[in-house]
């Protein structure tokens, strides 16, 4: 297959078209580098000693799709390209439903022009919001608390609608749950702009010394240790995920893609520590708003329909994230 990566360059996209090239198919990114930098091209690369066609190009601009499609026959896209920040996008509602939005509308249009309906989307557990039952299952209530998390729901809605009016359409929406970790090479990994948000990102700062310590935001939690519990996931499972999912495409589907299994933010931070070889400093401070106190997945639907399973866990995912710190520094 030539499956053709929108937002290709960044974290998840990186890590599955490596996959990608691993298991023979070819691929075409398109990435506006807006949170990404060129070098991950090359790294991609190195990792897979064959080349990549990369597109410096924007989804807002409808003539940078036009180019890729009339240069390549594209058999499948996934489509990763969005901004992700939860934060940010409550303080700039409006760039996040105009980038996550407009940018799906043009791929839309684009791909239909060029028959190509063959669709992975790059949803998230945010659409469960603060879960009521746990594991999260595909039909579990939907709902959200962020602009970034209207946007993953808007999108799911639409593309529900083009299945509905377009039989011929297949599209899977795959629901991440916490994608951490990096690809065993150590050559390519997370690495975001700026005082990090996310969990991992920002023990890593703290590993590396450029931060002083960690805020663990509550631990007073109906949690077994108090702190939040999450389904982290490796992200080379994650990105195998895709490739299963591309070799089973057929109608409207959606998965949870997760290990089914929740670790506490205290156990991360025990075992990053273990992986580094040394403590992390940490602080207790209040709830962050928001937060679910504690949310995993059902990836039964996975397993049983894409032949699916997550193989690697926390330690794994501590070790290769340290790995790909000590390779940039
Ligand atoms: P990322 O920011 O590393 O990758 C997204 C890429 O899209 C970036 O390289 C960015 O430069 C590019 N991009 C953004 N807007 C673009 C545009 N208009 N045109 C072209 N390129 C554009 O994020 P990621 O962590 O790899 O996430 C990928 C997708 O998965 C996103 O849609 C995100 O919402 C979703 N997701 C991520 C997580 C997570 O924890 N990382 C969890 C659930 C869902
Ligand atoms: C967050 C987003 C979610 C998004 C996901 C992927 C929120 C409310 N949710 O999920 O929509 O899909 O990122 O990027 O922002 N924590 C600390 N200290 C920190 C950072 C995090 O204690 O400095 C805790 C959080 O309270 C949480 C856990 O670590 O319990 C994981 O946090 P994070 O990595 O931000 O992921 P989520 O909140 O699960």
């Amino acid at each position: 297959m030539k499956v053709l990566l929108t937002g290709g360059a960044g974290y998840i996209g990186s890590h599955t078209a490596v996959e990608l090239l691993r298991a023979g198919h070819d691929v075409v990114i398109i990435d506006n580098l807006s949170n990404a930098n060129e070098s991950v091209i090359e790294n991609i690369q190195k990792i897979v000693q064959r080349p990549v066609n990369f597109y410096h190009g924007d989804l807002l601009n409808p003539a940078d799709l036009d180019r890729v499609f009339a240069d390549h026959k594209i058999d499948a896209v996934v489509h990763f390209a969005g901004y992700k920040a939860v934060g940010e996008s409550v303080a700039k509602p409006l760039m996040y439903y105009q980038n996550n939005l407009v940018s799906t509308l043009n791929l839309l249009e684009t791909t239909t022009r060029y028959g190509v309906k063959n669709l992975i989307f790059s949803s998230s557990a945010t659409v469960y919001g603060i879960p009521e039952k746990l594991p999260v299952v595909e039909e579990s209530p939907l709902s959200t608390l962020s602009p970034y998390g209207y946007t993953k729901l808007a999108i799911e809605h639409i593309l529900t609608d083009v299945a509905a009016a377009d039989p011929s359409w297949n599209i899977t929406m795959l629901r991440y749950f916490n994608p951490v970790g990096a690809d065993a090479s150590g050559l390519i990994g997370e690495s975001p702009r700026g005082i990090p948000n996310n969990l991992f990102p920002f023990i890593m700062r703290v590993a590396t010394g450029e931060l002083p310590e960690l805020g663990i935001f509550g631990n007073d939690y109906d949690t077994p240790d108090g702190t939040c519990v999450r389904d982290y996931i490796h992200v080379t499972d994650l990105a195998i995920g895709h490739i299963c999912a591309l070799e089973h495409l057929g109608g409207l589907r959606i998965y949870n893609l997760g290990t089914g299994r929740g670790y506490s933010v205290m156990e991360c931070v025990q075992e990053f520590s273990r992986a580094c070889g040394f403590g992390i400093p940490y602080v207790i401070k209040p709830r962050r708003a928001g937060d679910a106190p504690a949310i995993y997945a059902d990836p039964t639907r996975a397993a049983n329909e894409l032949n699916w399973h997550a193989q690697r866990d926390l330690a794994d995912m501590c070790r290769d994230c340290w790995k790909y710190q000590k390779n940039k520094q």
